[in-house]
Parts: structure tokens; C-alpha cells; sequence
């Protein structure tokens, strides 16, 4: 008897029974499911993304776990060039595009002997998220040490945010992290970088988050090459469940360009004004012609607030072409007090409308619920004490 799991949001048994009773002589079972874990025991995982308008990338990704040791198969109805690379990494028994063809399902399973079952590196590929803007002072800086601070902290994802916005070094300043290693140290380091080297040049926050420094001399510039920032991202990549990257606002800038094409997702910050919204609009379509993956280009619209005469988000959405994917509220006092104590907006102020933004754009990245947090920050009086703020801003000053 041949098990199939169907994993797919549509329930499409019906169809996958006709097809398989026309090409499988034997016994079959087919069972269908919408989630990813695979508690059953099966010969065969049937991934099918047909009409399914999630990310089929990202799910794949997510699920790759799942699927060690089992026989798969991808199934999809557009031609997604980039989807059947990740399931031939992944070694899947086959990519079928809808409508296959009977013998192309037959090749497909004449392999179910023979192809190796998933055996997914088990090395951690860290997930890429570079945040960006057309230009500066929308909340790149704040956005990174917010979300990698949240990432560590509350969702405990191991972390990395490198700095790479030049010479401006906010992040540090804003998580008051003394840097000891910059981008152009670890470039320096060429193939003789490897994980213990990295966990060591790291400066920690906690247990979960590290940060990569940004540029402090203009020689550090030559000092980073591509196959430097190549190998870096390897590493790292084995180390991490994500990497944050801060960039600068310059769209011709290398290094910018190497992470904004690197990236899983790319956040790209804006504000809520009808010149930033005519900038994104502008910058979307170039970052397209790059060829930066439509799905990948995530916009964040900063600083939201209400008030009459401000823009409907459906008109910023139709004006850009493109989803917004999530919305930051405006906190400017907020914002200038946790700059100011070197301390994240979640640790400042808990249950503030900003501190919850970022926690649930985190939810977004993670495509998780925000965890139930045990005891800290919940119960955590909603702004710091007047002794803890002394000691924090003691420490802030001590960095310049
Ligand atoms: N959601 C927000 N509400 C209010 N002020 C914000 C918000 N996000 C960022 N800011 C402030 O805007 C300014 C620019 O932010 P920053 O992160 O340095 O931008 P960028 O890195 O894009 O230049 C900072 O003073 C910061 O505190
Ligand atoms: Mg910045």
C-alpha cells in the first residue's frame, strides 16, 4: 500500500485519487492536510502549491525539517524558477507543474525506490532580512535593533544584526553595544573565517543576539570585497536563524546592493508623505529591474499616525503597486528616550503601541504567534524606574 500525504491549503484529495489510480497499480491511501508537521507514517510527502498565495519559498523552507528522511515532491501551477532550484536543493524526487503530464508523475514515482530520501543539510540557514530605504531618517537603524532586539529577546531566535550603513554606527549606539569586530575586520579575514572565530568577533547582547559593527576608518572600505561578504554570509548563515541588516540609504552603494540581493525579505522603510510614497514607487520598480524577486520587497510605512489630511494606507498600497506589508506608529518621544538610554523600545516601554508593532512584525517574519512571555517583560512596569534610568543612561555615555 503506497501512503501519500498531501500537504496543501486547498483540499484537493478528490483530484490527487483520480490522478493516482491512473498511473499507481497498486493500493493507495491518500490523506490531505494542511499543516506542516507529518506525524504519519508515509512513502511519499506530495507539497502542492497550486492556487496557494503564501510564499511558496518561505514555506518550503519552513517545512524542510519536516521532511528529512521522507520521499517528496513539489507540485505547483506557475513556473517558479527559484522554487524548483530550493526543492532540487532539497533534494526532491520531482517539481511537476500543473497541468502534468500522467507520465511525468510516473517518472516521478518510478523513483520512489531509488532517490534518496530528504536529507536536508541540518546546518541552520539563517533567513536574510535586510532593511533599507530611499532614503535616510525613516526609521532603518531604529527598525533593526528593534526587530533583531525583539527576534533574541522575545521570540528567542539567534540573531545577527550586522551594521553596514557606513560609517554612522547607530545600531550600536542605539542597543549600546561597544562594537569589537566591523564588516571590514571579518572581510579582512577572507577563507580563515569560520564559526568560532565569528562567535568570538561578535559583541553579545543576552544569549541570542550578536552584532557586526559598522565602518570606523575609510579604509576600511577596500577592505570589503564580495567573496569577503560571500563568506561571511556563509558562516554566519550556519550560525543564525537571522541575520539583520542595516543599511545605508545610497541604491548605487555596493555594499547595500550585495545585501539588498542577498535578502530573503527586504524590508524597505518609508514614511506616510506623498513624496515618500512618489520615492518608493520609483524605488520598487528599480529594485525590480534589479532583479530583486517582487515577493521578497516587503514596504513598512514608519511613523503611521492619524489626523486629517494624512493618506489612506489602500491609497499608499495603490500608489506604490505594491502590499504594505506591515505599519510602525509614530513614538517620537519614545523613540528619542530609548535612543538616548541605549536600550530597545520594548525593554523602555513594554506595552507601548510601538514596543507591540515591533513584536508583531517580528510575529510576521517568524510566521509565528507572539510568544507567552515568562515573567519579564509582561509584568514589567510599563516605563523604567528613576534609578534603573540613571544606571542606563550612565551606561549610554559611557560609549562615546
Ligand atoms: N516609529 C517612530 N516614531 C517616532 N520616531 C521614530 C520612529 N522610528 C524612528 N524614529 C526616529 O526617527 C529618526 C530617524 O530614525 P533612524 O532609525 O535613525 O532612521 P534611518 O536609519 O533610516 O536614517 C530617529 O530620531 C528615530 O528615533
Ligand atoms: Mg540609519
Amino acid at each position: 500500500m503506497l501512503k501519500v500525504v498531501v500537504i496543501s491549503q486547498v483540499n484537493d484529495t478528490k483530484f490527487w485519487q483520480d490522478t493516482f489510480s491512473n498511473v499507481w497499480e497498486g493500493q493507495f491511501e491518500i490523506s490531505h492536510q494542511n499543516t506542516h508537521q507529518i506525524n504519519k507514517e508515509t512513502d511519499l510527502v506530495i507539497l502542492d502549491f497550486s492556487n496557494d498565495q503564501t510564499n511558496a519559498i518561505d514555506v518550503l523552507t519552513d517545512v524542510s525539517q519536516n521532511l528529512v528522511g521522507k520521499h517528496f515532491l513539489i507540485v505547483s501551477d506557475k513556473k517558479d524558477a527559484d522554487l524548483a532550484i530550493e526543492a532540487i536543493r532539497l533534494t526532491a524526487m520531482g517539481f511537476l507543474v500543473r497541468p502534468f503530464k500522467r507520465f511525468e508523475l510516473i517518472s516521478c514515482l518510478d523513483r520512489l525506490n531509488t532517490a534518496p530520501a530528504g536529507h536536508i543539510n541540518s546546518k541552520r540557514k539563517a533567513r536574510i532580512i535586510t532593511i533599507t530605504s530611499y532614503k535616510g531618517g525613516t526609521g532603518v537603524s531604529t527598525t533593526t535593533a528593534n526587530l533583531g532586539y525583539t527576534l533574541s529577546q522575545i521570540y528567542q531566535k539567534k540573531t545577527l544584526v550586522i551594521d553596514a550603513a557606513g560609517f554612522s554606527n547607530h545600531v550600536t549606539v542605539l542597543l549600546n553595544a561597544i562594537p569589537k569586530c566591523t564588516l571590514a575586520d571579518l572581510c579582512k579575514q577572507g577563507k580563515n573565517l569560520d564559526e568560532g572565530y565569528l562567535s568570538n568577533a561578535v559583541s553579545p547582547i543576552g544569549k541570542n543576539l550578536g552584532i557586526i559593527g559598522g565602518l570606523t576608518k575609510t579604509s576600511d572600505f577596500s577592505d570589503i570585497t564580495t567573496e569577503g561578504l560571500e563568506h561571511l554570509m556563509e558562516i554566519a548563515g550556519e550560525a543564525y536563524d537571522y541575520i539583520l541588516v542595516d543599511t545605508s540609504t545610497h541604491l548605487l552603494d555596493e555594499i547595500s546592493m550585495f545585501f539588498i540581493q542577498k535578502a530573503n525579505d527586504l524590508l524597505l522603510l518609508t514614511t506616510f508623505d506623498l513624496l515618500a510614497i512618489r520615492d518608493n514607487r520609483f524605488y520598487i520598480q528599480t529594485l525590480k529591474e534589479l532583479g530583486v524577486l517582487e515577493h521578497r520587497i516587503k514596504p513598512i510605512i514608519n511613523r503611521q499616525d492619524w489626523y486629517i489630511g494624512s493618506i489612506e494606507p489602500q491609497l499608499i498600497q495603490k500608489q506604490i503597486n505594491h502590499t504594505i506589508f506591515h505599519s510602525l506608529p509614530n513614538d517620537w518621544n519614545l523613540c528619542v528616550e530609548a535612543t538616548n538610554y541605549g536600550r530597545p523600545v520594548i525593554e523602555v516601554s513594554p506595552n507601548s503601541q510601538l514596543a507591540t508593532s515591533f513584536k508583531i512584525l517580528a510575529g510576521k517574519i517568524t510566521k509565528t504567534d507572539i510568544p507567552e512571555q515568562s515573567g519579564s517583560s509582561n509584568q514589567q512596569p510599563d516605563t523604567l524606574q528613576a534609578e534603573d534610568r540613571k544606571e542606563k543612561k550612565k551606561s549610554i555615555l559611557n560609549w562615546f
